[in-house]
């Protein structure tokens, strides 16, 4: 944070004596207002529920210019980084904050395709669940779980754990994941196997069976790693902000991770994947493209609590740079396995175009985010839409530990503890049974 000679003056109606507040600039993007000192000056507090105008920390991982819809890893538009990189050099980049020469990548490979088995007993974890238990329920728990089996690397505060942590969390997600999916269809498990690719690995574990062998289709594996690219992280959204505020209390690694993963699967955040193809689904039911009109209509009745899922986003008010790349994937996939004619896809393709021309999305600068086509690039690849979550939380685990390593290596870091503004009950005093 650069400190710098600006300052916020904050003066009072009431005639209270105004406070000067110091105002510092980061590299790229809003100056912040230094308000930890107004409580202490002014016994008062702020007051911005959804954070809508509040930076909680600061961070050099990842930069979000909502107006140009610009997202830079570490400095890197998204764009490149899902054109000439995968997913594992994204990962050291987040981790480390510089992309990987090749002995390093090497090494980082290696490590992570070392460490993607999970403990043999966390197999039998699976057993307590339903087999129609939700796939984020199960890795809520599973997550969870995991601080059951790696104690040995569970102190935060402890570099060298939170590396190794870092590593085995981000090497046996997938793991986890398909255990998950094989455990709903009543599948048996399959083993990693370390010589196929991050994303090849994780498609066997989830397709292979005991009757036949699985070979990893290439234009699949490349799609499904650059879906992790671009989940990969963004800055302080819900599901990282809790990771954040989880981990300040100093507890270990993979319950505040487990806690990311709860906040993720709100259908307002990272459950919108699936609510936004099951969106689909519905008005393709109904008749499809015809239909769309009266859909649109249901989302702009203030009646209604229909949204069109999978658009708008809090930072991003111009177009999420992720949703046109996963427009292209989706093109990729689809063509590949001669679905270039999908109905759906060119549903949402219509859809997308009748929204963007409607005042109602317009004036609200509601554009398509990252998981308006993240369905239909799932779906094509066989992946249910109850897992889309699960594999959003996959990608997502290198940004969360990436986040929360950077807030505890910061000296600076306190528990987070917010405030509020409090509409109870003053004082009472509690009358006998018989009296109330
Ligand atoms: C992710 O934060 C992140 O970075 C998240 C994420 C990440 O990578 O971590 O990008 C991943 O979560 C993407 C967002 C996925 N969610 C959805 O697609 C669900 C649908 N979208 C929304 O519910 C909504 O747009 C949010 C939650 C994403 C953002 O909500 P905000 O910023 O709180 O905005 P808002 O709800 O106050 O909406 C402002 C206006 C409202 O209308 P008015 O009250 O002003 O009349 O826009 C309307 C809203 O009703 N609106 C929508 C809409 N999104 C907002 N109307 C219809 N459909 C929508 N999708």
């Amino acid at each position: 944070m650069q400190s710098s000679e600006n300052k916020a003056t904050l003066s009072f109606s009431n005639g209270a004596p105004s406070v000067e507040l110091p105002i510092y600039k980061g590299t790229v993007g809003p100056d912040v207002i230094d308000i930890r000192k107004l409580y202490a000056q002014t016994d008062m507090f702020t007051y911005d529920p959804g954070f809508m105008s509040t930076a909680a920390c600061q961070s050099s991982i990842t930069y979000i210019d909502g107006d140009k819809g610009e997202l830079l890893y570490r400095g890197y538009p998204i764009e490149q980084l899902a054109r000439n990189c995968d997913y594992l050099e994204t990962c050291y980049l987040l981790l480390y904050g510089e992309l990987p020469n090749e002995t390093q990548k090497a090494d980082f490979t290696r490590m992570v395709s070392s460490h993607t088995m999970v403990h043999e007993q966390m197999q039998f974890f699976l057993r307590g669940f339903r087999r129609d238990a939700h796939p984020m329920a199960i890795m809520t728990g599973l997550v969870g779980a995991m601080s059951a089996f790696y104690r040995d690397s569970a102190d935060i505060h402890n570099p060298k754990h939170r590396e190794i942590s870092a590593i085995r969390l981000i090497a046996k997600m997938p793991t986890l994941v398909a255990m998950a999916y094989k455990y709903t269809v009543g599948e048996p498990f399959a083993y990693p196997q370390n010589h196929l690719s991050y994303a090849g690995n994780f498609l066997r574990m989830m397709f292979a069976t005991p009757c036949q062998e699985y070979k990893v289709n290439p234009v699949l594996e490349h799609a499904l790693d650059r879906f992790f690219i671009l989940h990969a992280d963004h800055e302080q959204n819900a599901s990282t902000s809790t990771v954040r505020l989880c981990g300040s209390s100093g507890t270990n690694p993979f319950a505040a991770i487990a806690a990311g993963v709860a906040c993720l699967w709100g259908p307002a955040h990272g459950g919108a994947n699936e609510a936004a193809l099951n969106m689909l689904y519905d008005i393709q039911k109904e008749g499809g493209v015809e239909k769309i009109g009266e859909f649109i209509k249901k989302v702009k009745d203030k009646n209604s609590t229909v949204r069109l899922m999978g658009f708008g986003h809090r930072v991003y008010k111009n177009y999420d740079p992720r949703a046109k790349l996963m427009q292209e994937t989706c093109d990729e996939v689809l063509t590949n396995l001669g679905l270039g004619n999908d109905p759906l896809f060119k549903l949402a393709k219509t859809l997308e175009k009748i929204a963007l021309e409607d005042e109602y999305f317009v004036s609200r600068k509601l554009y398509p985010n990252v998981d308006f086509y993240s369905g239909i690039v799932q779906r094509a690849i066989g992946i249910p839409p109850t897992l889309f979550t699960a594999i959003f939380a996959l990608a997502r685990t290198v940004g969360w530990i990436a986040q929360l390593n950077e807030m505890i290596a910061d000296p600076e870091y306190k528990i987070g503890r917010p405030r509020q503004l409090f509409e109870g009950s003053p004082r009472r005093d509690v009358k006998p049974l018989g009296q109330r």
